[in-house]
């Protein structure tokens, strides 16, 4: 007799695995399928968690060689312990999917080890890897196998010379040169680890611009920034191959994005980040009839319900940012449409973070969007450098930037570019997940001195003016 279940989830990313603890909590008996050893997806294991630990880690030990003695903290030059860092790294990622299987165990979600494959509807098969294979009865089935990197044509990946964010994540010592290929968010987050810890790096991008998709103007300065701090760019470039020399190091072609002469870029590691794909491998969705979109997606309604009844998808896989917060949100969201409730996400409202330093964070409309969209809107800013708390800690690099409705004076959008942005940007969130208006946020009293003040004082300068410019 196969096992039986109400929900059974292929996938234990943010996506999967948070969908399995609401659908459990909403009384469901769930069953997650998942091939990897260890639950939390791309996001806990390869991704947002050990990227994260590195960032911390090499942005102190940057803090702690150029920062300390204007403060008054002499010490001696720090060394890098690579090996400890990457310690650090492992504790991190083991810490956050130990608790995953903690909340599984908690909730009592049962977990099948293998790759799972959709025959029909309504049922799961699981084949791991050491052979066999079980049947899973199920009522219905959520698709949460998230995405895989993108390759270039022609261009192979070793994880060790040439690699994506996952080789990035490991690198055994600090490379000389690193060339990144794409000035996306990987790009500039693994660039901006392995360049404190040594490295110098190039990023090609192909777009005139890096981080397209976030506001232009803060791209712009935020551009500018990195630079400072020694990361070189060439936009409008492509790279059309990589050679190995015999000493192992590699020499990249680069070409402009509209063709014409190459030029020969030498690094010892290249990091292909141009983005990622949505990943449906093995699952046999041809068979069971789920519908993809002309980007390799599940196809879903507004209920995450695919083409095929009984058969739903949220996360990197189906349309929509590829984000783990965006995938959480979806998790939920669907296991309370499964219960017979609303469930919902306010796609409008949803934050995008660069954990850089400075940090960018946005949320809502950029300002190309509403030009593009005819809008009438106007700005208000505020540039830390205006900002007590921001002097105190040596952080006056970027700005606040929040766009309103010209008449209704509602926020439609915000962008900051500076240190703990990501933490920031999460007032305006709720604004806009509130219909507020820039005055309401400029009439709320804000702790002094913070760096928050910042976001207060962009909301007055759209009103009858900041105070402290
Ligand atoms: P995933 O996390 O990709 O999980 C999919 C799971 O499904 C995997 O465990 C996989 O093994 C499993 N699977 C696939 N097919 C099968 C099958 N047939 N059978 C069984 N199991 C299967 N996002 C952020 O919001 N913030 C960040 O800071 C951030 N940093 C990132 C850094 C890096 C380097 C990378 C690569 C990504 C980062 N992301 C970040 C993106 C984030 O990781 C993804 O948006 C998120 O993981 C998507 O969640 P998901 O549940 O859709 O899929
Ligand atoms: P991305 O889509 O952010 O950036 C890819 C960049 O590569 C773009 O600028 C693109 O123009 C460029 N590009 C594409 N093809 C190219 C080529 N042939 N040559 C040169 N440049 C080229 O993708 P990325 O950085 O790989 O990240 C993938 C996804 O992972 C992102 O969409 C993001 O959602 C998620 N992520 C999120 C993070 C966060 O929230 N902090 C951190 C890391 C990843």
């Amino acid at each position: 007799m196969a096992d039986q279940f109400d929900l059974t989830i292929i996938g234990s990313g943010p996506g999967g695995y948070v969908a399995a603890i609401r659908a459990a909590q909403l009384g469901m008996k769930v069953a997650v399928v998942e091939k990897w050893a260890t639950l939390g997806g791309t996001c806990l294991n390869i991704g947002c968690i050990p990227s994260k630990a590195l960032l911390h880690a090499s942005e102190l030990f940057e803090e702690a060689s150029h920062g300390f003695k204007n403060l008054g903290i002499d010490i001696p030059t720090p060394q890098l312990n690579l090996r400890q860092m990457m310690v650090h790294k492992a504790d991190t990622v083991a810490s956050n999917v130990g608790g995953v299987d903690y909340l599984f165990k908690k909730n009592k979600i049962t977990v099948f080890r293998g790759i799972g494959s959709i025959p029909a509807p309504g049922k799961v098969l699981v084949t791991p890897q050491s052979g066999g294979q079980t049947e899973i009865v199920t009522k219905n089935i959520v698709i949460a196998t998230g995405s895989v990197s993108a390759s270039l044509p022609g261009i192979e990946i070793d994880e060790k010379k040439v690699v994506t964010s996952t080789g990035a994540l490991n690198l055994e010592s600090v490379p000389r040169r690193l060339v990144v290929i794409g000035a996306g968010v990987i790009g500039l987050e693994l660039g901006s680890v392995w360049m404190r810890l040594g490295a110098q790096v190039t990023v090609v991008e192909f777009l005139d611009r890096i981080l397209p998709g976030m506001d232009s103007e803060v791209a712009r300065q935020f551009q500018r920034m990195l630079q400072k701090q020694g990361m070189e760019f060439k936009l409008s470039s492509k790279v059309a191959g990589i050679d190995r020399a015999e000493d192992g190091s590699l020499k990249l072609r680069v070409e402009p994005a509209k063709g014409g002469e190459a030029e020969v870029l030498e690094a010892e590691v290249a990091l292909v980040a141009i983005g990622r794909k949505p990943f449906t491998e093995g699952l046999g969705l041809e068979l069971a009839g789920v519908a993809l979109d002309e980007r390799g997606r599940v196809r879903v309604d507004a209920h995450y319900k695919s083409s095929v009844d009984g058969i739903y998808a949220i996360g990197d896989v189906i349309v929509g940012p590829m984000l783990a917060h965006k995938a959480e949100d979806e998790g939920i969201a669907v296991a309370e449409i499964l219960a017979g409730q609303a469930g919902h996400v306010n796609y409008k409202a949803i934050p995008g973070v660069v954990y850089t330093n400075p940090e960018v964070a946005s949320v809502g409309k950029t300002e190309d969007e509403l030009k593009a969209e005819g809008i009438n809107y106007k700005i208000g800013k505020f540039p830390f450098t205006a900002n007590g708390r921001a002097k105190a800690m040596v952080a006056t690099q970027g700005f606040v930037k929040i766009l309103a409705d010209v008449e209704t004076d509602r926020v439609l959008g915000a962008h900051i570019v500076g240190k703990n942005a990501g933490e920031m940007i999460h007032e305006l969130v709720t604004l806009m997940e509130f219909s507020g208006a820039a005055e309401d946020l400029a009439r709320t009293t804000h702790a002094h001195p913070t760096l928050s003040e910042a976001i207060r004082e962009a909301a007055l300068s759209l009103g009858d003016g900041a105070i402290h410019i």
